[in-house]
């Protein structure tokens, strides 16, 4: 395949992932180009001329510029999102186009410097002419690829994302509420405190449109807040009561969970 043959679009390539995956694409030699609400190249114009399209718009725009770009794809053409949920792009990339699709989830942000060790979800959707071309691309360059189908990879993100997220945000807000100057926490704390402190700072640090976005479309993010809420209360009651059997019975039921996982392979 002549690398420079094949241009390589993405639609929302000023932002974050945009750039990142620009960078990526241009690195490995092929000719990238990008259009978004202000560039020369118009979004239409981009997709009429890219054999592979990457929509990489926020999630509350990606189903509309999907639908306005998929018609303008030719059949042997391959689109492509980025975004963190993956039913309704790859949906709606079926229904608005008739080109290959392959929905792509980058389990990482854009502060990362390569692909080496990251995660990436790709569920393919239409086609077989792209697939083994992507992933030997991604493979090259030490990325670790997971195929699975949209509502899979929707569900797992509900706890990877949407539970994780919020459980962030919670501590967050009850760290702010409670009034402690940060300098007094930090000088009592413990390494894991500060390990957890790290990581609400770092999700407070970003894009919360981005954030709220990833819980609000997901339709598997309220089901396992819901869920994660019944276990605070479950909690909340056991110290009440101080029912330590309770906490014991919750300790065996989790500590059988984690057993029966491979546990030292995933970390
Ligand atoms: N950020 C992450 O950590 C991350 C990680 C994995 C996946 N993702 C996914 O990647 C996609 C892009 O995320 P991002 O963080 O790169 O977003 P971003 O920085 O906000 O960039 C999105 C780009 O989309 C364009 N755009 C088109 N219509 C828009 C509209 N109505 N409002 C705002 N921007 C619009 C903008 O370019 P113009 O101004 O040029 O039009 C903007 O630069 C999302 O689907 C997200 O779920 C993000």
């Amino acid at each position: 395949m002549d690398k420079k043959s094949i241009t390589i679009g993405l639609v929302g390539g000023s932002g974050r992932m945009g750039q990142w995956f620009k960078r990526f694409f241009t690195a490995a030699g092929y000719s990238v180009e990008i259009a978004g609400r202000r560039t020369a190249l118009t979004p239409v114009e981009l997709a009429r001329k890219s054999r592979v399209l990457i929509v990489t718009v926020p999630i509350a725009v990606t189903c509309a510029t999907i639908k306005e770009l998929g018609p303008y794809l030719a059949k042997d053409a391959l689109i492509m999102d980025l975004t963190s949920l993956k039913k309704e792009p790859v949906e709606a990339m079926l229904r608005y186009s008739e080109a290959e699709v392959i929905g792509a989830h980058p389990l990482f942000g854009p502060r990362e410097r390569s692909l080496k060790g990251k995660n990436i979800v790709l569920c393919p959707a239409r086609g077989k002419r792209w697939l083994p071309w992507l992933k030997d691309l991604f493979q090259s360059y030490g990325g670790h690829l997971e195929i699975m189908s949209p509502d899979e990879h929707d569900r797992a993100m509900g706890i990877v994302q949407g539970l994780v997220h919020a459980a962030h945000m919670a501590m967050g807000m009850t760290v702010a509420g409670s009034k402690f100057p940060l300098s007094t926490l930090g000088s009592v704390a413990t390494p894991n405190f500060k390990k957890k402190l790290q990581q609400v700072r770092r999700l407070f640090s970003q894009d919360p449109t981005l954030y709220a976005q990833m819980l609000f479309y997901n339709s598997y993010a309220l089901p396992t807040l819901e869920s994660y809420m019944d276990n605070l209360h479950r909690l909340v009651s056991a110290v009440r009561e101080k029912e330590s059997a309770t906490i014991e019975k919750v300790f065996a039921e989790v500590g059988l969970y984690i057993k029966s996982g491979n546990y030292e392979t995933i970390l």
